[in-house]
């Protein structure tokens, strides 16, 4: 099939990056199994900072970011994946290196497309996107290794950001009493309306941080800003307490000592998106559509997320790339 479509396309000009919509041939698009026109995308941090230039996401430029994707097929030289399906893609190299979900198509192999639960539509599935994929994942990390509702308080940090404001509604939908860390105090009325028991500041999580070990407080924690953030809340969690760590917006580097493993037995575990094998994949998304899109999602849906077209998107990618936003993005591509 050929033709055009109008994607973003992210280039360094006189003043720095910057985003356009241009018109692109399907021709241009990478070789792969399987052509997809792409009706929504999302926003995630990464899709911010390829925007913007950022190598270590995308090498060269001109480049269409968008990490996720959600469409339907148009053509497939693989049998597994039928012309017409409703399907999702997301991580591996997809916005990265490869042209991403700002276009309204994307080609790519067959290995990296997951079927998109009946039960979400194309919007729901970017309101949760990479960001709620994430939260999923964490949340069912921490549940594998026993952590449970009993236990005591579960810490979101950036939990006004995509993955940790899905973090707490999942969590708290589970039975959990959350603790949400911000830092945005005029958001508070929103994290408890979405399932936080009660907020504590971003700031509040550095306290002693020149101390060997802090109180216990917490029984488990998502943490999606790493950096000394991480290195503090390690020192707080409770005996045998774990902490999924799956961000780095405070940065990628934490000091820590050996004593919250040593005298609490707290486990640090890692949690990534991207090059998870598609079966795993395709499990998290069969959770989100399933047992875990609670009753109420309509409501959180509108709560947290809002939807931008292509026009709007250069405004929108500036936002998350400043850290103003609050919430999720859902891009309506086509
Ligand atoms: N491992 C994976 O596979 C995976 C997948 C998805 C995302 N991620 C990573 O997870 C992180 C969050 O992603 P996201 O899409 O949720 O991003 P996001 O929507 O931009 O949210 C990040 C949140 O972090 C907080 N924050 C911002 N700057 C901060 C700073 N300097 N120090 C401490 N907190 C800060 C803000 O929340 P508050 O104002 O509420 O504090 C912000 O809303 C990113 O690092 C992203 O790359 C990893």
């Amino acid at each position: 099939m050929s033709g055009t479509f109008k994607a973003l396309q992210a280039s360094e000009g006189a003043n720095g990056f910057e985003q356009r919509i241009v018109e692109r041939s399907i021709d241009d698009l990478p070789a792969g199994d399987v052509l997809i026109r792409v009706s929504h995308s999302s926003i995630n941090y990464k899709d911010a900072l390829s925007a913007f230039g950022n190598k270590g996401v995308t090498r060269s430029y001109p480049h269409t970011p968008g990490i996720d994707a959600v469409g339907v097929v148009e053509s497939s030289s693989d049998p597994a994946v039928r012309i017409g399906d409703q399907v999702i893609v997301m991580g591996y190299d997809l916005g990265m290196n490869t042209a991403g979900g700002y276009g309204q198509y994307i080609r790519v192999p067959a290995a990296w497309v997951i079927r998109k639960p009946e039960s979400l539509s194309p919007e729901d599935a970017m309101v949760f996107g990479t960001a709620g994929f994430t939260a999923a994942m964490s949340v069912d990390t921490l549940l594998q290794v026993g952590i449970s509702p009993d236990q005591g308080p579960v810490l979101v940090t950036g939990a006004t950001g995509g993955v940790g404001i899905i973090a707490v509604w999942l969590l708290h939908n589970q039975g959990f009493e959350v603790v949400a860390a911000t830092g945005k105090a005029d958001q508070h009325a929103l994290l408890k309306s979405v399932g936080a028991s009660s907020c504590v500041s971003r700031e509040s999580l550095l306290e002693n941080a020149n101390r060997p070990m802090n109180k216990p407080q917490w029984a488990a924690a998502v943490d999606t800003v790493g950096g000394d953030v991480l290195g503090n809340v390690l020192k707080s969690i409770r005996y045998g307490g774990s902490v999924a760590c799956c961000g780095m917006v405070a940065g990628p580097n934490f000091t820590t000592s050996v004593f919250p493993f040593i005298l609490r037995g707290v486990n640090l575990l890692g949690v990534d998106s991207v090059e998870l094998p598609l079966d795993v994949k395709q499990d998290i998304w069969n959770l989100l559509g399933g047992k875990w899109l609670f009753d109420g999602f309509a409501t959180f849906k509108q709560q947290v997320s809002r939807t931008v077209d292509l026009a709007q998107l250069p405004e929108a990618l500036e936002a998350v790339h400043n850290g103003r936003h609050v919430g999720r993005y859902v891009v309506k591509v086509s």
